[in-house]
């Protein structure tokens, strides 16, 4: 089967589970359960739901077994998108082929959708029903926030890519543009891969092929974003495109131009698979992800 069919039918049976996870309260404040619900249903590849999934399984955990952990990452991962739509931040339109958050509600409302994710993300981490043990739980929790936090995660990049782009960045181009993409998308792909080897009780040893990976499909990712910011379908996309440029965004495209950050994902990716080699071909559909990865046009 192909990786692009494994990923749908993944998708597919995550969407079926997500709306068990949102119910609408009575009163008015449903508003923002309405704008959280908006932003992460459908639409969404559901990588990192997928990731936790496949490197959770390579120590046989189950897709039940795994799923608390996927949801509460997409919740984090969707408010990182509803704040990076913001008007203050990249003022985009179009998110996941729909109006962004605050286009469909308000910006206040979307300020609120994000926070709400943000916040749940941690309540479910919590649940017994995502691992018995407390301090496995414990574990995850704290992993993700600093995978998403302001000292070395999501937030501390998004940062960077705001000032890079008013060129307040005082780091030499080349340090900025590999921590800005290895903070701002790398870390939430990365807590992916450790979530999957936390559940999963994994060996140091199995931990370091799993952290090797990631950070490699996690800055290649970035750097395909990049690209498909320049060459790719809207359409397909699902959001608006030549923006990077139109803003001022230092990118690994804006640096080196096309051809050359292909070649630097190209090689990311050959050492992210390179790195699962000690799990032998139970490995084959994280190595083919990578390959997704690369090849990507949405
Ligand atoms: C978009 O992430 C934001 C980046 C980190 C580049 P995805 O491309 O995974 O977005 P969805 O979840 O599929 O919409
Ligand atoms: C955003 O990077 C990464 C996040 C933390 C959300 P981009 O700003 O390039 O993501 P898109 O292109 O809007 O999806
Ligand atoms: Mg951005
Ligand atoms: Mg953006
Ligand atoms: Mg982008």
């Amino acid at each position: 089967m192909d990786i692009s069919t494994t990923l749908k039918e993944y998708s597919e049976r995550f969407n079926q589970t997500l709306p068990s996870y949102f119910t609408f309260s009575q009163g008015q404040e449903r508003r923002v359960i309405e704008a959280m619900s908006y932003s992460i249903m459908n639409g969404g590849k559901r990588l990192r739901p997928f990731l936790v999934y496949h490197t959770a399984k390579l120590f046989g955990i189950s897709f039940e077994q795994s799923i608390n952990t996927a949801v509460a990452l997409e919740c984090l991962h969707s408010y990182s998108l509803i704040h990076d739509d913001l008007p203050a931040m990249d003022n985009d339109d179009l998110r996941r082929g729909k109006p962004t958050c605050h286009k469909a509600f308000d910006e206040a409302t979307a300020i609120l959708a994000g926070d709400g994710l943000l916040t749940y993300a941690f309540e479910l981490l919590s649940q017994e029903r995502t691992h018995p043990n407390a301090t496995i739980r414990t574990e995850l929790i704290s992993a993700l926030a600093k995978g998403a936090g302001a000292y070395e995660g999501m937030v501390a990049g998004q940062m960077l890519d705001l000032l890079a782009e008013k060129n307040k960045a005082t780091l030499e181009p080349e340090t900025l543009i590999k921590h800005i993409e290895e903070m701002k998308t790398g870390q939430l792909i990365s807590f992916a891969c450790l979530a999957g080897a936390i559940l999963g009780q994994a060996s140091s040893q199995q931990r370091l092929a799993l952290q090797q990976y990631s950070r490699g499909i996690g800055i290649a990712f970035q750097i395909t974003d990049d690209i498909l910011d320049v060459i790719g379908d809207q359409t397909l996309m699902g959001k608006t495109l030549g923006k990077d440029q139109n803003q001022g965004k230092i990118t690994f495209v804006s640096l080196y131009g096309l051809e050359k950050a292909k070649t630097v994902a190209t090689d990311l990716i050959k050492q992210a698979q390179q790195a699962l080699e000690i799990f032998g071909n139970q490995a084959e559909t994280l190595k083919a992800l990578a390959q997704f990865i690369l090849n990507r046009d949405h």
